[in-house]
């Protein structure tokens, strides 16, 4: 292994080195061949890993799940009402217990603080599923797709994240491009911007790697040039629904449409979403949101856009399970 990352943790995207990202994404890819042409060897037969998911999930959780399955380890879910954690038992003492019985823990849940803990007592390797500030597996999966998507090398690729900047996607796609040494612009209305210890960590980065960081509120500048233009939910998981309406308000201008696109350039930009995305009325909350706010289109990217194709977000959330899978190879096999 060119890489020793065994037994690591992965707490945010910053935890890695250029030269690590850049190692795990040619792995996924590498098994990503190996599902498509049938060949893949398991190399993690006889391995328990624990996922706890405070929050709700369908590709993380699944991305776990099948990724560990094909290469023969088993997983165990847990959640608050299935177990005693935060209730009855400390993170600390929970994560005593679980590095004895498994070899590696997944977490998701709002605190950055308890993944940390997990991994400060577990003993075994720990990953970030996500977390109010981060959301490192999906930065895995995000520059595979941009390298799958683009002919150009990593650091010529010019990528817009456009919305809610202040947020789990907003912070780790600014930092994970300044890793790579990507052009980057993070675009959203001024209160809406990460905070400062965020944005230094990232141009730290740019500092070392020759990444190019712009911070903009005009959606125009941000997306001039760029090869993919990625957005978000407008409200993340875990806010109250009373802050739907002041989020609307200020985001309203920052909707990925088919004039932003435009605004790219001749060459149509990619659109990618981590997902779930509110693209039309057909969810619960999507329904609720269009017919109280009339954004029947769509919320923070058009049902046109999405379903042109430019949308790339399916292949990216495939790559959340072959990303994974590297993750699970690169720090848990022999
Ligand atoms: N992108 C992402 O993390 O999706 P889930 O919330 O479905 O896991
Ligand atoms: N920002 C979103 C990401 C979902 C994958 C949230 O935290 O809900």
């Amino acid at each position: 292994m060119a890489f020793d990352l065994r037994r690591r943790s992965l707490l945010k995207v910053q935890d890695l080195t250029q030269r690590e990202l850049v190692y795990l994404i040619d792995l996924a890819l590498d098994l990503k061949r190996a599902k498509r042409s049938r060949s893949e060897q398991p190399s993690l037969k006889g391995r328990n890993i624990c996922l706890i998911f405070e929050k709700t999930s369908t590709r993380t959780r699944c991305a776990f799940e099948v990724a560990a399955a094909d290469q023969g380890a088993h997983v165990t879910s847990l959640d608050p009402q299935s177990s005693q954690m935060g209730h009855k038992e400390s993170v600390a003492d929970t994560a005593r217990v679980l590095g004895r019985m498994f070899d590696a823990i997944a977490f998701r849940g709002a605190l950055q603080e308890t993944v940390e803990e997990l991994a400060r007592y577990a003993g075994v390797p720990v990953y970030n599923a996500l977390t109010n500030e981060y959301h490192p597996t999906q930065m895995l999966a995000d520059v595979m797709t941009m390298r799958e998507h683009s002919d150009k090398p990593l650091g010529e690729i010019a990528y817009a994240y456009v919305g809610d900047t202040r947020s789990n996607m907003g912070h780790s796609l600014m930092i994970v491009g300044c890793l790579m040494g990507m052009d980057v612009r993070i675009c959203g209305p001024r209160p809406l911007w990460p905070g400062d210890g965020y944005t230094r960590v990232a141009q730290e980065l740019a500092q070392h790697s020759g990444a190019r960081l712009t911070i903009t509120e005009d959606p125009h500048t941000a997306v001039a040039g760029a090869d993919f233009v990625h957005t978000d939910v407008w409200v993340s998981m875990g806010e109250p629904e009373a802050v739907w309406s002041e989020r609307i308000d200020l985001l309203r201008p920052y909707q990925v449409n088919a004039a932003l696109l435009q605004a790219a350039g001749s060459r149509q930009a990619k659109l990618m979403h981590c997902l779930p995305a509110f693209h039309d009325a057909r969810t619960v909350v999507g329904k609720k949101i269009a017919e109280r706010f009339g954004l029947a289109d769509g919320l923070e990217v058009t049902d046109e856009v999405f379903e042109s194709a430019t949308n790339i977000a399916f292949v990216q959330a495939e790559n959340r399970m072959h990303t994974i899978k590297a993750l699970l190879v690169a720090t848990l096999a022999d």
